[in-house]
């Protein structure tokens, strides 16, 4: 073995979110690391040290990472695969036309990488993939590299958040390892050392149960966003708060509050593919059972935006067409500039589609909407997206908008109705400045 004696030096093939990330941190911990990516762009940016997404503490480490000298950049193949003793798969899986998921870059990335495997080396998954992804990686590379069967693989799920993606990434609250041999695993927990001498729980198992750690891991947070959110519509029919009813909730041990934040529901370049591909892979194995589950989950989450609608409808008069609406917030989440699946931006082409002029503004998430929706109105303030509205949507829980001063913008507006889609503005005052405040599940 090439890396005998010597610290595994690592490549992370795809540096999106996920990839940068994680090939920062592994330099960061102290390793030589070669990231790639097929995107001429990105690589570029990433040589001069800039991070081409929003994600707090990210660019200075990567910087730092650069000066060191551990840290490089490459778009060749040849270059990775000579160069790297634990190759990471960190490339998108996004949603495929059916709900499942798009393998088309895993398996891109794993036949580009394979023909340059001369010696004995770890493949290494990240991506979220479902279960049964990891044998055929293993298949197809086998089958052309000239290390063949020398050529070992592994599982190692991440689940990092992103706005938190550093931390996650080098303080996880556990590490899961599905291997199939004790090299890897052997390889592998030199190339973590530091997290285990920290204590960081290693989870080793088989691939299958690690490739569905993950998605059951995301099914699980999305069901619990799902049934607060539903509690909220029965609060809605009943006059009841689903703030205290979570909170009650969330005191019980067994539950716990985090995840139970009733709202607009999930979005994001994660939660809502992963439960589509794994109810997709559910129904391919005839699990029925994890069919109906997630089926229900998604439409709870979808439900929400048609919620804001009607009520955003309700708030005008009963039409939207010609009505200004203005949106606080895109991207999916706060903290970051994520807008894949993001709920607001849903429900800005959804106010357009019926006649309403939507002025939008976001801390840091404008560039992309801008981007995505060409003719989207974007507004460099808060106050400047408000002027002349009807009515204000607040989407996204950004602590900018918790500081908005509501008396000041009552003066642009033309009439002071806020629905509060994220349920944390403070409601009286709010309406101690003039405004009538609906929030989701609250009276
Ligand atoms: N974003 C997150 O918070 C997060 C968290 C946990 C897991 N994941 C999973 O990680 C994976 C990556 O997600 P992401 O958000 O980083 O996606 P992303 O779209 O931001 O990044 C994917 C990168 O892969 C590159 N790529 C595509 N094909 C390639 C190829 N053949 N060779 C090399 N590079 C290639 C793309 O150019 C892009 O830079 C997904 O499976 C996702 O579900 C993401």
């Amino acid at each position: 073995m090439r890396s005998n004696g010597h610290p595994p030096r690592i490549t992370v093939i795809g540096t999106g979110y996920l990839g940068l990330t994680h090939a920062v941190c592994m330099a960061d911990l102290g390793h030589q690391v070669l990231a790639l990516d097929i995107d001429e762009q990105k690589i570029g940016k990433a040589i001069r040290g800039e991070v081409p997404f929003f994600e707090p503490d990210l660019e200075p480490l990567l910087r730092k990472n650069i000066e060191s000298g551990r840290l490089r950049f490459t778009t060749s193949f040849a270059e990775a695969g000579e160069f790297g003793d634990a190759h990471f798969l960190c490339v998108g899986t996004p949603e495929g036309e059916s709900g499942q998921a798009d393998l088309s870059f895993v398996y891109a990335a794993a036949d580009a990488l394979a023909p340059h495997l001369a010696s004995p080396c770890l493949i290494v998954g990240k991506s979220t993939v479902p279960v049964g992804t990891a044998r055929q990686v293993m298949g197809r590379v086998r089958a052309t590299a000239p290390a063949g069967e020398a050529v070992h693989i592994a599982w190692n799920p991440e689940f990092l958040r992103e706005g938190f993606a550093v931390a996650d990434s080098l303080s996880p609250d556990r590490i899961v390892l599905g291997v199939t041999s004790g090299w890897a695993e052997e390889l592998m927990r030199r190339v973590y050392a530091t997290a285990l001498a920290a204590g960081i729980p290693l989870l080793v198992m088989d691939l299958e149960t690690a490739e569905l750690v993950k998605v059951a891991a995301n099914a699980f947070l999305a069901t619990k966003i799902s049934f607060i959110n539903a509690m909220a519509e029965v609060c809605e029919q009943v006059g009841a708060d689903v703030i205290p009813l979570a909170d009650a909730l969330g005191h019980d041990a067994r539950i716990g509050r985090r995840f139970l934040s009733p709202g607009l529901g999930f979005g994001g370049g994660c939660l809502p593919k992963d439960i589509r591909a794994f109810r997709a892979t559910a129904s391919l194995l005839g699990v029925d059972s994890v069919v109906s589950l997630l089926t229900a989950v998604d439409g709870i989450n979808l439900g929400r935006r048609d919620r804001v609608i009607e009520l955003a409808r309700e708030a005008v008069g009963g039409t939207l067409d010609g009505k200004r609406v203005t949106v606080l917030g895109i991207a999916f989440k706060p903290n970051s500039d994520d807008i894949r699946d993001s709920p607001s931006l849903a429900i800005c082409d959804r106010l357009a589609e019926q006649g309403a002029i939507v002025s939008v503004h976001d801390p840091v998430a404008m560039p992309n909407a801008a981007r995505k929706r060409p003719g989207l109105m974007c507004a460099p303030s808060v106050s400047a997206a408000a002027q002349g509205a009807h009515v204000l949507l607040h989407l996204t829980e950004w602590a900018d908008y918790r500081a908005i001063d509501p008396a000041a913008l009552a003066e642009v507006v033309a009439q002071r109705v806020i629905i509060d889609a994220r349920c944390c503005l403070d409601r009286e005052l709010w309406s101690d400045a003039g405004w009538s405040v609906r929030v989701l599940g609250r009276p």
